[in-house]
């Protein structure tokens, strides 16, 4: 049998260069609560995506679910967001008290549909949190003309875009703030993590005291917290893989443009448009399989059977779920264009270490 390929691969550094970057720890005693590795790791990333400010948390899950709290909007309100996602941004939005109400995706990034949005919007409404799926980018510009319109807030949902940039500026700038998740299976890692991003002063106190149980200092807590810590141990990770980024997204580079020459210009196989001004981190390889000699599942099951695992990202869409599927926690509305490609979609393995030889093997199956 041959080897499994994995749809990912974790990218991490020399075993010495995570110990070197982790040995004071060992003198110093100091594992977590912000300790000397969190704070550079901070500096570093503010400085890698030129934002004002980054707090640091656990995961980007949690990080998404402090933000919209942290933003103080009215509870019980409707917050505008896509069903074509991982399912955390949608539980994020109902843990936090609030109700998500689906719009559609656009057929060619499958970003929110902008053009879907001023219809959704009700009194309720207090906020839009779209999701920059698959590292592409939102339309920015229009999501910000009607939260201006309607005074709503925006949080992206920027979970896929580490390392990019959009007309030169990181996505960590978009919107009133932005959450990545630094999750082992991301472009970039601190093997759980993630991190929240925001020009306006007044959140970094709040949300530095939100992810330490509230604590504004020993004996004063001053927010009904969560615990939601990024330790020593992520941030050294997330230093070391810092130094990498750049060749690691290279990497990706030539994998996601050998896949584009083998699977593009074939009937029935759709690939994702490429964004203007968008410099990609290529974290995924999505393909849709439309009117293809097989069906999506098929190929699904022909890639599993030679040990060639895929994923159906982003299938079923989040308003199916069982939890969702009757539950009046969420406001919905049909989404065609959502589930027409989540029903054909399949992103495919993609990594910094995968070879040439693998992405032939892995085509061929599909090809043949
Ligand atoms: C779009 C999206 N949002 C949120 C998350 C949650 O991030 P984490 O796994 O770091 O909690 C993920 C990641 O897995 C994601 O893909």
């Amino acid at each position: 049998m041959k080897k499994t390929i994995n749809v990912t691969q974790s990218s991490i550094p020399t075993y010495k260069e995570y110990c070197k970057e982790i040995k004071e720890l060992w003198k110093t005693h100091w594992l977590t609560n912000m300790g000397v590795k969190h704070k550079q790791f901070q500096k570093e990333l503010e400085k890698f995506c030129k934002v004002p400010h980054i707090v640091l948390y656990t995961n980007g899950h949690l990080a998404l679910e402090s933000i919209i709290t942290a933003m103080n909007l009215k509870k019980g309100g409707e917050i505008i967001t896509t069903p074509f996602t991982f399912v955390s941004t949608t539980h994020a939005i109902v843990r936090t008290g609030f109700k998500p109400v689906f719009c559609d995706i656009n057929d060619n990034d499958y970003t929110i549909d902008v053009t879907k949005i001023e219809k959704l919007i009700t009194k309720k409404t207090v906020a839009i949190v779209p999701v920059h799926v698959y590292g592409n980018i939102c339309n920015i510009e229009e999501i910000n003309k009607i939260a201006k319109k309607y005074k709503l807030k925006v949080i992206y949902d920027a979970a896929h875009t580490f390392g990019e940039t959009y007309k030169g500026i990181s996505p960590a700038n978009f919107g009133d703030a932005s959450i990545f998740s630094f999750h082992a299976t991301k472009v970039f890692n601190t093997i759980e993590g993630g991190a929240i991003c925001f020009s306006d002063d007044k959140f970094v106190q709040i949300l530095n005291d939100m992810k330490n149980f509230g604590f504004r200092d020993s004996e004063n807590v001053a927010y009904i917290g969560g615990n939601a810590k990024m330790s020593e141990f992520q941030a050294a990770m997330g230093i070391c893989n810092l130094r990498h980024i750049k060749q690691e997204i290279q990497k990706r580079k030539k994998v996601f443009e050998y896949y584009k020459k083998k699977l593009s210009d074939i009937k029935g196989i759709k690939l994702c448009n490429e964004q203007k001004n968008v410099k990609h981190n290529y974290g995924y390889f999505p393909v849709v399989f439309d009117n293809y000699k097989y069906r999506r599942d098929e190929i699904f099951e022909k890639l599993k059977k030679q040990n060639v695992i895929a994923r159906k990202y982003f299938y079923p869409l989040i308003s199916d779920f069982e939890c969702y599927k009757n539950a009046s926690t969420i406001k919905k509305h049909k989404t065609p264009v959502a589930k027409y490609i989540s029903e054909r979609i399949l992103t495919l393995p993609i990594y910094s270490n995968l070879s040439i030889k693998d992405v032939d093997r892995i085509c061929d199956i599909i090809l043949k």
